[in-house]
């Protein structure tokens, strides 16, 4: 047992030694930062224990991204909160213009992912429509994802990633993007994503949190392991390209398993809660920002996590990936 010990301790004699022994060494290139663009906007306003991360008009953004280009960025998930919400039918003009802006402007420079989901459209604040009886109307609501999918794609969007956990919204996104030949756009699903309480910052910044009941109804039960492994596999039967967990950091025991199960590429989603509650510790001196941060993404990455949403994608490169 002493023998094991001592030879522990060699190996982290020097830097250079524990740099050799490292196993989770990933790059820039496997972040993916969210933007925020509200039709409201005239400027930009912070979010709510969100450092460094804003609610933006197009014209903001457009700054922010050529900003983050040069902190080495690549990838942009895209939320967009227009001015008006409805729950019946979609107008995505605003939506439309704000992509059309982003990609006409830096074109193959980025990868841009929009966010499906009718949380940020609707009156109430649901992921999907209801029945006069407060039932989800399926049909109507993966016919309204999968348009909302099209007319993003269409408007330049790189990268189609389904939020709503919908049954069968991957499907329905698949086909419509297909009977319209966009073959070639992949959809990256939320695929195994729970109702947690750490959406919190984020549901202010779109604009999005339910003005009755929960997402229970649709987002899956933490305590859950088999029923969350499934919703991934279902999403790579429905033709998913790549699949996520959500909230990332209380999710690291998913991603291998779900990776041996359906052999697609899995990454993690370091939500807005997750991101808050160290950025809030460091207000209050209780821990090193880039330090914690750092030991969160290498922990997901060390659990399999092959990218990483993360609000803290634009300090990565300072922080020394
Ligand atoms: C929309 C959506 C949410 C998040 C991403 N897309 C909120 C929710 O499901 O309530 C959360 C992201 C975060 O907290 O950072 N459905």
């Amino acid at each position: 047992m002493k023998k094991v010990e001592k030879k522990l301790h060699r190996l982290k004699g020097s830097q250079l030694l524990r740099d050799l022994c490292s196993e989770t060494n990933f790059s820039l290139s496997h972040f993916v930062q969210p933007i925020f663009i509200n039709e409201n906007m005239l400027d930009r306003d912070e979010i709510t224990g969100l450092k460094n991360n804003f609610v933006m008009s197009i014209d903001k953004s457009l700054q922010q991204i050529d900003e983050d280009i040069n902190k080495g960025v690549r990838n942009f998930l895209l939320f967009i909160t227009p001015s008006k919400k409805n729950s019946t039918s979609f107008n995505l003009d605003f939506h439309q213009k704000a992509i059309s802006s982003i990609k006409n402007r830096f074109k193959d420079d980025i990868n841009l992912w929009a966010d499906v989901c009718l949380c940020s459209l609707t009156d109430h604040g649901h992921c999907c429509l209801f029945n006069d009886d407060e039932s989800i109307n399926l049909e109507k609501t993966l016919k309204e994802i999968s348009n909302i999918a099209l007319s993003y794609t269409e408007a330049g969007a790189d990268i189609i990633a389904p939020s709503d956990m919908m049954d069968g919204r991957t499907l329905s996104i698949r086909k419509k993007l297909d009977e319209s030949n966009f073959l070639m756009t992949p959809i990256i699903s939320y695929s195994t994503k729970f109702s947690s309480n750490f959406y919190g910052p984020f549901r202010d910044a779109a604009s999005s949190a339910p003005s009755f009941g929960d997402r229970k109804k649709y987002q899956l039960d933490y305590r859950s392991q088999t029923e969350a492994i499934r919703a991934s596999i279902r999403c790579a039967d429905e033709g998913a390209d790549m699949l996520m967990v959500k909230p990332g950091m209380t999710s690291i025991d998913l991603i291998d398993k779900i990776k041996e199960k359906t052999h697609l590429m899995v990454g993690a989603y370091q939500v807005s809660g997750e991101y808050a509650g160290i950025c809030l510790s460091e207000e209050k001196g209780l821990l090193n920002l880039n330090e914690a941060l750092k030991e969160t993404w290498h922990v997901m990455r060390r659990a399999g996590a092959q990218y990483i949403i993360t609000y803290g994608a634009r300090l990565a490169k300072e922080i020394g990936f």
